[in-house]
């Protein structure tokens, strides 16, 4: 019998102005570190405004694999019923991490320092992705970790005895830091990780709020083996990640104005902010609170005629997910929008760089690409077909971009945008999108 896959493909169409009031789901890295934290606590966490995503379903499901009851009240709810720091219980089974780049490298981390042995494995995007920048750290520790030439799986021998080491990462990256700090949980003495420039704190922020001791400040964290996380519960915000869309969307589409709630403010992740408004946007920050130890606030964002910018380079980390909804602004913008220091863009879900370049062209943009970034110039959007890659991000951009287009756009592969954002397509068209399944 043959067996017959689905790929889920959209077409977006031009769209008038946008619309509404929306809450998009919760943060997809706050989501991964509660219920691995929880589940090394000793109690129960509850965990609030969890992503129901794949990505972060997948770390659930390999948690549970590992012996840890996970039980799911409602929507967007989590009780992680903790084992402690050493009740975690081995599988021959393999450890599915899906397409979660997060799940793979932080779980390396934290099986690094179990008694048992594991396997991690992924999808063919997450093969693709390059893991000696934790496997080589964490060897540094007396781990033992086989990858594929660098690649996953990812085989992981329990039973070594971990040493702390300090650390400074060669390229700015919140999952290696995270994945040796949670090596460093099990590790003797100290581990520090220093950082080329400062990324997403969770990890260190969410340990210390489980208990642990730990010194960290912008760029650096330290901590040392040997301690007890206790249960908390965790109120996760609403994704910067997810509401990037629609600020780029409400920015460009004339008469749009759009509120996104609760969403996650953290410094490290609001670069698209400071970049748009580099760019002219007009985008507000209302009911400014925290919540959960997160700074968290509504975004107001009204159409605004854009103007293309250098990048600072200094934003790049800070909104290292961004730049796919980054370049399609740069189109609705005049003159051009220069991107440099970016080189990590090749190595996400997709090549990020190369995937919005051929994508953008394909609807008559102009755009060179060069090894760390692309020089976009501004103007009109045709319609067009473009493959996202199984790149969720790729995806939900050029949703946005069809709102522009002078025709409809359609976009290849889409079934992946479940990874971050479930409901995207129908809150999108909730708010004035008009993205159908193709
Ligand atoms: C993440 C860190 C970033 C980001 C990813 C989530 C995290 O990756 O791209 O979506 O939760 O730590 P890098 O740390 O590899 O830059």
């Amino acid at each position: 019998m043959e067996n017959f896959v689905t790929r889920l493909d959209w077409t977006s169409h031009h769209a008038r102005a946008l619309k509404g009031s929306l809450r998009v789901p919760g943060d997809k890295s706050v989501s991964h570190r509660a219920l691995m934290l929880g589940a090394l606590a000793e109690g129960t966490s509850h965990i609030r405004g969890f992503l129901e995503g794949e990505d972060t379903r997948a770390t659930a499901a390999v948690l549970q694999q590992l012996g840890v009851r996970i039980d799911a009240p409602a929507d967007g709810e989590r009780v992680v019923h903790g084992v402690g720091l050493h009740g975690l219980r081995g599988t021959t089974a393999l450890l599915d991490c899906g397409n979660a780049g997060t799940g793979m490298r932080l779980l390396a981390g934290l099986l690094a320092g179990q008694a048992f042995d594991s396997t991690l494995v992924g999808d063919e995007s997450l093969s693709r992705r390059p893991m000696r920048r934790v496997t080589d750290p964490l060897a540094r520790m007396g781990a033992k970790i086989d990858t594929q030439e660098g690649l996953p799986p990812l085989q992981v021998r329990g039973g070594q005895a971990l040493q702390g080491i300090s650390y400074t990462l060669p390229v700015a990256s919140a999952q290696v830091k995270s994945a040796l700090l949670l090596a460093g949980l099990y590790a003797q003495g100290e581990t520090e990780v220093i950082e080329p420039h400062p990324t997403r704190d969770y990890t260190e922020r969410m340990l210390a709020a489980f208990g642990w001791p730990i010194d960290f400040a912008p760029g650096r964290a330290r901590l040392s083996g040997g301690h007890t996380l206790r249960a908390t519960d965790v109120d996760v915000p609403a994704d910067f990640s997810s509401a990037a869309f629609f600020l780029v969307a409400g920015s460009i589409v004339p008469g749009s104005e759009l509120r996104l709630q609760a969403v996650g403010l953290n410094p490290r992740r609001t670069g698209l902010l400071q970049a748009l408004r580099l760019m002219g946007a007009d985008i507000r920050v209302e009911n400014e609170r925290e919540s959960g130890g997160e700074p968290v606030g509504d975004l107001l964002v009204r159409h605004a005629p854009l103007h293309g910018i250098e990048l600072p380079e200094v934003l790049v980390p800070d909104m290292i997910d961004e730049f796919p909804a980054l370049f399609v602004a740069a189109m609705a913008a005049t003159g051009k929008t220069v991107v440099r220091g970016a080189a990590e863009l090749r190595v996400k879900e997709s090549d990020r760089l190369a995937t919005m370049a051929t994508g953008l062209r394909a609807l008559g943009a102009h755009i060179d690409e060069v090894p760390d970034g692309a020089t976009i110039q501004g103007g009109p959007l045709s319609g067009g077909a473009i493959e996202s890659h199984g790149d969720h991000r790729i995806a939900m951009s050029f949703a946005v971009a069809g709102l522009i287009a002078n025709g409809a756009v359609r976009i290849n592969d889409c079934d992946n945008v479940a990874t971050s954002f479930p409901g995207f397509l129908e809150l999108a068209n909730g708010c004035g999108f008009d993205l159908r399944s193709a």
